[in-house]
């Protein structure tokens, strides 16, 4: 799918953070679409380390690259002599993916460093070479808010306080540097290549999984009024492909618009599985720091993106459920 008429195959492109979820969804649109593209990957990759709420530091998985034609480098966006390494190339555009992107880790530290520190290295380095950024953001920057349009934003955690931190940075960039510079605030992201975020992962790839073994689904309590904005990731592509080249540089909402329950998620691919089994309910434990509501507000990302989403829950599910069914089968 072509979104734009750039053409991607005299392009250099940098994605940090590509071999994780998104970044490595990414990697392969270049390759598929734009076969002449140089595209550089960039990411620390998993070690066993992991923070104080167990999970790992970084869930980067050389089995979202297999298959990748492009050249990888292990690296640390917060060590400067990584960053070093970049400083050659002459990119023209920049997806900043990488970041400790586990909403629950509290060590706050490490986590203003990694998501907000190193983003103002790499702006320094995308003015020094002309290359327009694109970064990922959060709808955890909106947190407890009711209100999903930028400008209403109330961090619940320091996740989600980074991302805000982000933008806040890429605001003041923007006034001051020749480059367009677009922050994407996704909302839930679900879709091939999330295995590897572990328990992290999307709750499509959790239930569908659930429900694949023979298990009746868990949802927390009152799931049918635990609404979000799920979001396919072939939409998070498309947002990023138009981000390239913006009427207007920014932050904007990357969402379907339209809140759907968990309850929802779990009935849609009962039905694509046809699986009859009732559901489990147990207490939510994330209460406090939990969004129970969240509905993107995409009217500036359609005028200035020219965003359009092209998957509902259910389109997001059909597409993605074989690749559920063979990760049951193989891992
Ligand atoms: N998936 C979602 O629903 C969602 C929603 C909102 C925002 N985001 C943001 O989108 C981006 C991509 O998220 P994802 O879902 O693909 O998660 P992911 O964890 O799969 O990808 C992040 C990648 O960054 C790498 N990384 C982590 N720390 C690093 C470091 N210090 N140096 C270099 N690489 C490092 C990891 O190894 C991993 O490959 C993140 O910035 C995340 O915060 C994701």
């Amino acid at each position: 799918m072509i979104y734009n008429d750039i053409d991607f195959n005299t392009k250099k492109v940098l994605i940090t953070g590509g071999a994780g979820f998104i970044g490595s969804n990414l990697a392969f649109y270049f390759q598929e679409n734009f076969p002449e593209c140089e595209v550089v990957v960039f990411d620390k990759f998993r070690s066993e380390e992991t923070f104080s709420n167990g999970n790992l530091k970084s869930f980067g998985h050389f089995k979202n690259l297999l298959g990748f034609h492009g050249e990888i480098i292990s690296g640390d966006i917060n060590c400067a002599s990584d960053i070093e390494k970049l400083k050659t190339y002459n990119f023209d555009y920049i997806f900043h993916q990488a970041a400790i992107s586990d909403t629950t880790v509290m060590d706050q530290a490490i986590m203003v460093q990694t998501n907000v520190n190193a983003f103002k290295t790499l702006l320094d380095m995308a003015i020094d070479m002309n290359a327009n950024m694109i970064y990922a953001s959060s709808a955890a920057t909106y947190g407890d808010s009711d209100v999903f349009s930028i400008g209403y934003e109330k961090p619940n955690n320091v996740y989600g306080f980074s991302k805000l931190m982000m933008d806040n940075l890429a605001y003041k960039y923007m006034k001051k540097s020749p480059i367009s510079i677009v922050g994407l605030r996704y909302f839930n992201v679900y879709g091939e290549r999330e295995f590897f975020k572990n328990k992290t992962a999307s709750m499509v790839l959790q239930f569908g999984l659930q429900l694949l073994s023979g298990k009746n689904a868990k949802l927390f309590e009152g799931s049918d009024k635990i609404r979000r904005d799920f979001i396919y990731i072939q939409d998070v592509i498309q947002a990023n492909i138009k981000a390239c080249e913006p009427k207007k540089s920014g932050v904007y909402n990357v969402g379907t618009g339209n809140a759907r329950s968990f309850q929802d998620i779990v009935d849609t691919i009962k039905n694509e599985l046809n699986i009859q089994i009732t559901d489990e309910y147990i207490p939510n434990p994330f209460i406090g720091q939990y969004q129970f509501f969240t509905e993107a507000d995409i009217s500036l990302s359609e005028e200035f993106l020219e965003y359009k989403p092209r998957f509902s829950l259910e389109e997001g599910i059909k597409s993605y459920i074989n690749e559920i069914k063979r990760i049951d089968k193989n891992g």
